[in-house]
């Protein structure tokens, strides 16, 4: 079973997907790691995230593992890694290696902005995972504290509104939702609610007839 989650940052779509590849036993890949560690190791390295050639040369010579959380999950590397996700070839070099990680057994969670419409278009279940841009702020605002990184709400608001219009714009693989994928929209839930709602949708889907 594939599982294609998308939706724009902090929408809750991370940590649904690791608790639904749990609850289902499927492996899990957040897509959106793969864009912060390209974008980081050119940072790393002094250079600018807009130079293409250096954006392929990351995005072929990932190791993304390498990298910790703390390190990709600060605004700058997002900001970055939009920048670096907008590059028609770095899409291409992604697409193969999220497919090959999306292949074979038991099936997987992926997350990310174009899971259902790109990545995983035979998906088993698709869902777009939502909310407002101010409960998505205030939750990135409140990880961040959290991890003793200074940041200002408006900054982090500012944040995300860019990456939102980038992502959303981009020529190549915009961030939107598939034509049959759920919309989930977690502005008034919490993590559990918003999990027991996509189990029911999960389990929907996959007892009427999608048997792949
Ligand atoms: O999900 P996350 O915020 O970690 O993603 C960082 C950036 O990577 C996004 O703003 C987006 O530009 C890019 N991305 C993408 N396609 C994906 C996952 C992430 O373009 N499947």
């Amino acid at each position: 079973m594939i599982i294609a989650i998308d939706g724009p940052a902090a929408s809750g779509k991370g940590t649904l997907a690791r608790r639904l590849a749990n609850h289902y036993g499927l492996k899990h890949l957040d897509t959106g790691s793969l864009y912060r560690a390209a974008a980081l190791t050119i940072l790393n390295a002094g250079g600018d995230p807009a130079d293409e050639g250096l954006a392929i040369e990351a995005a072929e010579q990932l190791e993304f593992n390498r990298f910790d959380d703390d390190d990709l999950r600060t605004p700058g590397v997002g900001d970055a890694a939009s920048i670096v996700a907008a590059m028609p070839r770095v899409r291409e070099i992604m697409l193969r290696r999220q497919r090959a990680f999306a292949g074979g057994p038991p099936g997987a969670v992926l997350d990310g902005r174009d899971i259902g419409t790109i990545v995983c278009p035979d998906a088993d279940v698709k869902l777009f995972v939502t909310a407002s841009v101010d409960v998505r702020a205030r939750r990135r605002y409140d990880e961040a504290l959290e991890r003793g990184q200074a940041v200002q709400f408006e900054e982090v608001l500012d944040d995300l509104k860019r990456r939102d219009e980038r992502d959303t714009t981009r020529a190549v693989a915009p961030l939107r939702p598939a034509a049959d994928a759920h919309l989930l929209d977690t502005s008034e839930l919490d993590i559990e609610t918003a999990f027991q709602a996509a189990v029911k949708l999960i389990d929907g889907e996959t007892q009427t007839g999608c048997d792949r």
